[in-house]
């Protein structure tokens, strides 16, 4: 993983997709990007976010993975979000596990999503590098995640950033009957 620093221009629900970023933005409009962990009055903006890219409304959803793993009452689980000039503007959910089958501890990432309206300037990177020194610092030294097989943009990134197929395989059933 490269470390480039993120700055983007707030969002605006009519704004063109963001130029391909090459090098800092040198523009006044830019701000500078934090990754902090989630709170509570991100919800709104969270679900907003996830609304423009999967077209569901899901609040309950929200405060449901907020109360799992951005309370804080799970130590080893993680919530953060990336903000530009006070605007939650993406977000990363995941967790250190080291119950599985006898590994050693693994971080997990559950789900990442930037607002389509700042992608492509290093956002995602952000994220992804902010939770990844929060599991090393949890003792991981490897992070996982599992992916829809037709999510090829998702595919891409986490490609991009280094991550390879992995020596685990995904089996399931169906047993609603
Ligand atoms: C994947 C996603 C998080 C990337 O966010 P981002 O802020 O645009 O990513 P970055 O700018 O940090 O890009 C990092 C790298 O990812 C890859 N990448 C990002 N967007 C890409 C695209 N549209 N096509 C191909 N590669 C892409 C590139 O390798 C890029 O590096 P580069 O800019 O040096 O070429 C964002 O596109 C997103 O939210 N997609 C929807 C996520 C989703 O479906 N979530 C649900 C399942 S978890």
């Amino acid at each position: 993983m490269s470390s480039r620093p993120a700055t983007v221009a707030p969002p605006t629900r009519a704004a063109k997709p963001a130029p391909r970023r090459r090098g800092p933005p040198t523009t006044p409009q830019t701000h500078p990007v934090e990754v902090r962990a989630a709170r509570r009055t991100d919800l709104k903006a969270i679900a907003a976010i996830d609304h423009a890219i999967s077209g569901e409304e899901r609040h309950a959803y929200w405060l449901q993975v907020f109360r799992r793993y951005g309370s804080g009452e799970h130590r080893d689980s993680r919530f953060l979000v990336a903000v530009a000039e006070g605007t939650v503007i993406g977000l990363i959910v995941g967790e250190v596990r080291d119950w599985e089958f006898g590994s050693p501890p693994c971080g997990w990432i559950f789900g990442i999503e930037v607002d389509p309206a700042v992608r492509q300037r290093g956002v995602g990177e952000l994220l992804l590098n902010a939770i990844a020194a929060q599991f090393r610092r949890a003792g991981a030294r490897t992070i996982r995640t599992v992916l829809q097989r037709e999510n090829t943009l998702i595919l891409s990134f986490f490609r991009g950033q280094g991550m390879m197929a992995g020596p685990l395989l995904s089996l399931e059933m169906d047993i609603d009957n």
